[in-house]
């Protein structure tokens, strides 16, 4: 079986390098000369636990491979995998689809014999149909079937996610097209993972609706964790209590600064405007994505309020700023609001993060860069903690203290303990629970 994969970013090298350790020739094509000379060089262009090893393993054993040129990838294999990606439009929120439909085009162009087009890509329910008309366009001739097959990886985790996946979902009503991918998945088919076979519209859906159920979780313990806060119940532990109902279940329900990401943001937002166009608006969604815009931006004034109410002039810490932890993605991460809110209020920002700094630097402006956590802290007014990478989570804090002008600690992500901060001598805020004296 030999497959190609266009585009080489997060999900299109993570599945890429994945279906090769299943025993896939892959093929992975990039039009960015630069990521395609770094991948054939052995160097991995993006953080993600696991995957030079993976990637290295698999080029060494020959089923993996890296290139600029589509057409030659394309010709001879069985299925090829469009992974580009499909940021927000600008203006309007909708998915920029440009980026499938011009490699549709291009795939269309290079194929020969029956092909399997599949779209990881996640794209709003009817492009399915769209690439299909370019394919007709384009080949008249052409023996092709389009599927979708949305992706459900994480950052950070992506390559335990994709080996072993909750469920793949495979959108085609072809028998020859799910034979292909059948065989694509053959590992995880014969591990008994769930495979659910829909309609191409189906599978386009279901990835939407993923998505915004689980922005919806995480918006919804945000609020309650405020009104905890408010009405001084531990929202920790209500988020324990109401997990442990096995109809709602634990995950995602930590409490933070707002989801950001790659994906949540974008996808929530096509969904509302998928849903609007087509008169059925998803009234739920459109609060979640107003809820969480104006959560990213109040999390500045947190911090001011731990400052007595004002930052002009003082240096504030920030640990962590990628999205989430175990990744370099700076896309919509929470840290751009709450470093621009602070400098807004004249604050000088000293930050650190262990692998984001690198992709941070190019979307952040005026903050001091650090080589370690300890290092942003000198004189610092606060210490506010973003991403709750593990290096933070045990932190000497006797040193912390000393290197701070005032120990006041803002934890975004509840890494801390209330009762244990106050023993050490902190002012410390999390979220979902009311803040403590120092004892
Ligand atoms: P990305 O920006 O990291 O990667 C996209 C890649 O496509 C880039 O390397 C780009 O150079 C390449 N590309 C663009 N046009 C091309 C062309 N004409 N020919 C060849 N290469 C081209 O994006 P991503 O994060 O991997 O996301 C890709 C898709 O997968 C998106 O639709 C996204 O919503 C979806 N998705 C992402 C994740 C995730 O965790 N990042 C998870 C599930 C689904
Ligand atoms: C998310 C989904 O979890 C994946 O299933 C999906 O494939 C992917 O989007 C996608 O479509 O691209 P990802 O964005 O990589 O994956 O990371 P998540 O772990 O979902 O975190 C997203 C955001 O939500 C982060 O900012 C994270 O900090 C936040 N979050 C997550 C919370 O604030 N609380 C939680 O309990 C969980």
């Amino acid at each position: 079986m030999r497959v190609a994969m266009i585009g080489a970013g997060y999900v299109g090298l993570v599945s890429g390098a994945c279906f090769s350790e299943f025993g896939v020739d892959v093929i992975c094509v990039d039009e960015d000369r630069v990521k395609i000379n770094r991948l054939q060089a052995g160097e991995m262009p993006i953080y993600e636990p696991g995957l030079e090893d993976l990637v290295s393993s698999n080029v060494d054993a020959g089923r993996l491979s890296f290139t600029t040129d589509l057409k030659a990838a394309v010709g001879g294999v069985e299925a090829v995998f469009i992974a580009v990606g499909t940021p927000s439009r600008r203006g309007d929120g909708h998915a920029d689809l440009s980026y499938v439909y011009a490699v549709a085009e291009e795939i269309a162009d290079a194929m020969n014999g029956y092909t399997v087009v599949v779209t990881k890509s996640t794209v709003p329910v009817g492009t399915g149909r769209e690439v299909e008309k370019i394919f007709r366009r384009v080949r008249p001739d052409g023996n092709y079937d389009v599927v979708s097959n949305p992706e459900f990886l994480r950052e950070g985790s992506a390559i335990e996610d994709f080996m072993r996946p909750d469920r793949v979902v495979i959108g085609t009503k072809s028998k020859r097209a799910q034979d292909v991918m059948r065989q694509v998945y053959r590992p995880l088919y014969l591990n008994e993972t769930p495979v659910l076979f829909t309609s191409r519209q189906t599978a386009e859906m279901i990835k939407y609706a993923a998505n915004s159920f689980l922005a919806t979780k995480i918006t919804f313990i945000n609020e309650i964790a405020d009104l905890c806060e408010a009405l001084e119940a531990d929202g920790q532990d209500v988020a324990k209590g109401i997990g442990l109902d096995g109809r709602i279940g634990r995950k995602f329900l930590h409490a933070g600064p707002g989801y950001g990401g790659s994906c949540f943001p974008k996808d929530t937002l096509a969904l509302v405007r998928t849903a609007q166009q087509s008169g059925h608006p998803l009234k739920i969604v459109e609060t979640v994505v107003g809820v969480n815009d104006a959560r990213k931006k109040a999390m500045a004034e947190r911090v001011v309020a731990a400052c007595d109410s004002s930052v002009k002039g003082k240096t504030i810490a920030i640990l962590g700023v990628t999205f989430k932890p175990n990744t370099d993605d700076m896309r919509e991460a929470p840290s751009l609001d709450v470093v621009a809110g602070l400098q807004q209020g004249g604050a000088t920002i000293r930050a650190y993060d262990p692998e984001g700094m690198a992709q941070a630097k190019q979307v952040m402006e005026g903050v001091k860069w650090c080589e370690t956590a300890y290092d942003t802290l000198p004189g610092a007014a606060a210490l506010v903690i973003i991403t709750e990478w593990n290096e933070f989570r045990a932190l000497d804090l006797h040193r912390v203290k000393q290197l701070m002008g005032q120990p006041v600690m803002v934890d975004l992500r509840n890494i801390y303990n209330p009762e244990e901060m106050a023993a050490a001598g902190f002012r410390y805020y999390c979220i979902g629970r009311a803040a403590l004296p120092p004892f």
